[in-house]
């Protein structure tokens, strides 16, 4: 939606952002064929960038324009594409690896499922809502995951890896990482 544009252009105007990938994607991105990958809600790139980098070719999306041209590099299997994941379109059975990291748009868990090649892994993680510490806010909680939900939601994948956790000095996260079967 519009407005998540306008906030997103204004934190990557304002902060910084960090530039490493993420752990999860350092750490699980071999399981998948190197061919076509997805990252969802790219950001500055760093995921996709990473991806890029060992092989992969990468549709990169996301909605804030200047995220997206923060990406200090082009590079030739990177394809930035600026979209509202709110109303955009995943291709069927495209990818060898789905990757969402750190936004939550439920609207999203059927079209992954079916984006993914069978073969396909998805590595998805997002922050998780924490008991004691609720929000007021319904718009926020509409951004965390429930315990259980993401484990719940990609049941049609076999499942490789899911954790629950706090990071350090941080927030809960959940981590999932399940691969389509053939
Ligand atoms: C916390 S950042 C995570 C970025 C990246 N995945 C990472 O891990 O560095 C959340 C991202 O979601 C994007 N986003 C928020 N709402 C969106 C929407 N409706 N459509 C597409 N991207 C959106 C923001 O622009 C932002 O880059």
């Amino acid at each position: 939606m519009k407005a998540d544009r306008v906030r997103w252009n204004q934190k990557y105007q304002d902060e910084s952002h960090p530039l490493e990938p993420s752990n999860v994607v350092k750490r699980f991105f071999r399981m998948a064929k190197k061919g076509r990958a997805l990252d969802l809600a790219c950001g500055n790139g760093r995921n996709a960038l990473f991806l890029v980098g060992k092989g992969f070719t990468v549709d990169a999306v996301d909605i804030s324009d200047i995220g997206l041209h923060s990406i200090p590099r082009r590079s030739e299997g990177l394809n930035l594409i600026c979209a509202d994941l709110d109303d955009y379109d995943i291709p069927q059975e495209k990818f060898d690896l789905i990757i969402n990291i750190r936004h939550l748009n439920r609207r999203l868990f059927p079209y992954i499922l079916e984006g993914l090649a069978p073969g396909g892994i998805l590595i998805f993680e997002t922050y998780l809502e924490e008991k004691g510490k609720k929000s007021k806010k319904i718009s926020c909680r509409d951004h965390l995951l429930r315990s259980n939900e993401l484990l719940h939601s990609f049941l049609p994948l076999q499942i490789l890896y899911y954790i629950e956790k706090r990071e350090k000095g941080g927030a809960a996260i959940a981590s999932l990482v399940g691969v389509r079967p053939k």
